[in-house]
């Protein structure tokens, strides 16, 4: 069976600099796989060349086997790519129920009953249908953050790409976001999580990703990944000191 997502041999520059150098990355159906890696690593570069924000150098993208390398994020969102972003970007003006719905319309293709359906199924998967009717600039943190996590699964994904969406949360509240990544996990999504917060991370990942300096430095079961020489000089060294 092919990969949900696979990127192969995928390489970014931005003028003299080398951000990405022949990253291999794949993600089973529904499996979670975590990122780590000091700043500067090209984790967030890595997340933009799979959704489409940004078109690499070198190298090819496919969802499901097909090779969407030139294809827009709205068609790769349409082919099953969701995306969180670490700055939640809610439609201000809009409530938390309009935001979900504007999501299930435009990145999932829904109408009538199914729309209604996929946005109330989201916001109670996310912990928002009590806040559904609150305007979303009015939200605390942790609620941007689950309103990011729900716009995201609304556009009916089978892989979400999350980046850093646990950062700034208090310990308390990203037990909290764990638990709504998790409930993800069981209806089936792929997920690639970006998050320096390691403890969180592995309490959800399969597998483990390390980058550093464009390139994966280790990949495989996350204790292992954890516990590497090169992981520990490269990053986890350099996060304790
Ligand atoms: N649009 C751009 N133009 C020029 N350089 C860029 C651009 N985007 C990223 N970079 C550079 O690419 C490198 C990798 O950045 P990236 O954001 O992918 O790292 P990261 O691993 O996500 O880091 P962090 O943990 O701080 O989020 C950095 O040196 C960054 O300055
Ligand atoms: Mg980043």
């Amino acid at each position: 069976m092919s990969p949900i997502l696979e990127g192969s041999g995928l390489s970014m520059r931005y003028g003299d600099l080398q951000v990405l150098t022949g990253v291999d990355f794949t993600v089973g159906e529904g499996e979670a796989v975590g990122i780590v890696g000091p700043n500067g690593a090209g984790k967030t570069t890595l997340l933009n060349v799979l959704a489409g924000a940004v078109r690499p150098t070198a190298g090819t993208v496919r969802i499901a086997g097909r090779d969407v390398t030139r294809a827009r994020p709205d068609q790769r969102c349409r082919l099953g790519v969701g995306r969180a972003f670490q700055v939640p970007r809610p439609f201000g003006g809009m409530t938390v129920l309009e935001n979900v719905v504007v999501a299930a319309s435009y990145g999932a293709g829904l109408r009538g009953p199914a729309l209604s359906r996929q946005a109330a199924d989201v916001l109670e998967e996310c912990g928002l249908t009590e806040l559904a009717n609150r305007r979303a600039e009015s939200l605390g943190l942790l609620h941007r953050k689950r309103l990011e996590l729900a716009r995201c699964l609304a556009t009916g994904p089978r892989v979400v790409l999350l980046d850093e969406i646990g950062a700034g949360l208090t310990d308390a509240e990203a037990a909290e976001l764990v638990s709504a990544v998790r409930q993800v996990r069981s209806g089936d999504i792929a997920i690639v999580w970006i998050e320096h917060i390691v403890h969180v991370l592995v309490q959800v990942v399969d597998r483990l990703v390390c980058m550093d300096t464009g390139r994966v430095i280790a990949d495989g079961e996350p204790q292992a990944v954890l516990g590497d020489a090169v992981v520990i000089d490269a990053y986890l060294g350099k996060a304790a000191s």
